[in-house]
């Protein structure tokens, strides 16, 4: 479907926010109805981002509304695309002002000499909707799972079977340096490092602890429900958990890992029942994490506690490579 004639597409930093609120609540009904998540801390944080001119991407302008639009945030080399959601139409319009939105966008970014690296996993939108649109610019494509567990159903308490040396205690906020090592060392070699290329090194790892722990990037960090278990004697970490509030209703795991010497002995089993029983305690009805689909020793982990399949959607990934 083309796009209609009608439809402009412009720079999204041209925007105040109360342009674009009709549009952000249109997509926090989409999240509430599709992964029972609040979308209105995001959508606040962005509108902060939006009054300051500061937020790189594309705004949809119909009939002078704003019906969709897409941003991204740099890292360094790296942009990650953050969203894209059009106004729900009942014809397929609003997926054609998506994949043209995603298309302005990357070509923007392809085409940005100092741009080495593009990441995406738009959770909200179902695996292979806007696939193609990545495929053709040359990503690479994974499918990720967002799989729920009812908590309620979970009556067993964890089984707290500690290997010697080792103790099981809540989050700090001085775990911070430990747990990035760890997430290090965990994802050495592991697909998600492919899509997520902050995994790769301590300082990505911290990174990406920071933004989940300090700055709430995935829901409000709740350190009650989050665990570490710590090696006694070089106080490392051999193991952790961290959860989150996405509603009153639903808990979301953002990480679970395990030291590779350390696998294969119930920790991750026993971290997630324990994790389920604060968030229980906390009010929550289900819990929500998200897996890619070729992990699958964590997928059968999480099968075999009773998590089942609520939505798919696409990790996206592009390198540029250079010629010497
Ligand atoms: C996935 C991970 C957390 C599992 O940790 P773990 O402590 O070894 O898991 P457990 O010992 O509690 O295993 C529980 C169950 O998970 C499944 N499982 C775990 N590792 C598995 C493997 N290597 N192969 C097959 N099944 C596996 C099994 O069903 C296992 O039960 P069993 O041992 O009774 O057969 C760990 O492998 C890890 O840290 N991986 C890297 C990080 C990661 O992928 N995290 C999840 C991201 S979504």
């Amino acid at each position: 479907m083309a796009l209609g004639a009608s439809v402009e597409i412009l720079d999204l930093r041209h925007f105040a926010a109360t342009l674009l609120r009709p549009v952000l609540d249109a997509e926090g009904e989409v999240w509430k109805q599709r992964l029972h998540w609040d979308y209105r801390t995001s959508a606040r944080l962005l509108m902060q981002y939006l009054d300051n001119h500061m937020l790189p991407g594309y705004a949809a302008l119909e009939a002078e509304q704003v019906t969709g639009y897409v941003f991204c945030v740099y890292e360094e080399t790296k942009a990650v695309i953050g969203d894209v959601f059009a106004m729900p139409t009942p014809d397929q319009s609003a997926h054609t002002v998506e994949q043209t939105l995603l298309r302005h966008l990357l070509e923007l970014l392809l085409n940005s000499p100092q741009v080495e690296r593009v990441e995406s996993q738009l959770l909200l939108h179902p695996s292979g909707t806007h696939a193609a649109v990545f495929a053709s610019s040359g990503f690479e494509m994974y499918r990720r799972l967002f799989l729920v567990q009812q908590i309620a159903e979970i009556a067993r308490a964890p089984q707290v079977d500690l290997p010697a040396g080792v103790d099981l205690r809540a989050w700090t906020d001085e775990d911070l340096a430990p747990a990035a090592r760890l997430i290090a060392e965990a994802y050495r070699g592991h697909p998600d490092s492919l899509i997520n290329d902050q995994y790769r090194s301590v300082a990505g790892s911290m990174r990406f602890l920071n933004n989940i722990v300090r700055y709430s990037g995935c829901g409000a960090f709740s350190p009650q429900v989050s665990h570490v278990i710590v090696e006694r004697t070089s106080r490392e970490l051999v193991a952790l958990i961290l959860g989150s509030r996405v509603s009153p209703q639903s808990g979301h795991i953002t990480q679970v890992c395990v030291h590779p010497e350390f696998r294969r002995r119930g920790l991750a089993r026993m971290l997630l029942a324990l994790t389920a029983q604060r968030f229980l305690r906390q009010g929550a009805t289900e819990i929500s994490l998200t897996v890619t689909e070729s992990n699958t020793e964590a997928v059968d982990l999480y099968l075999a506690e009773r998590y089942t399949c609520r939505h798919t959607f696409d990790a996206a990934v592009w390198q540029r490579h250079r010629t010497a």
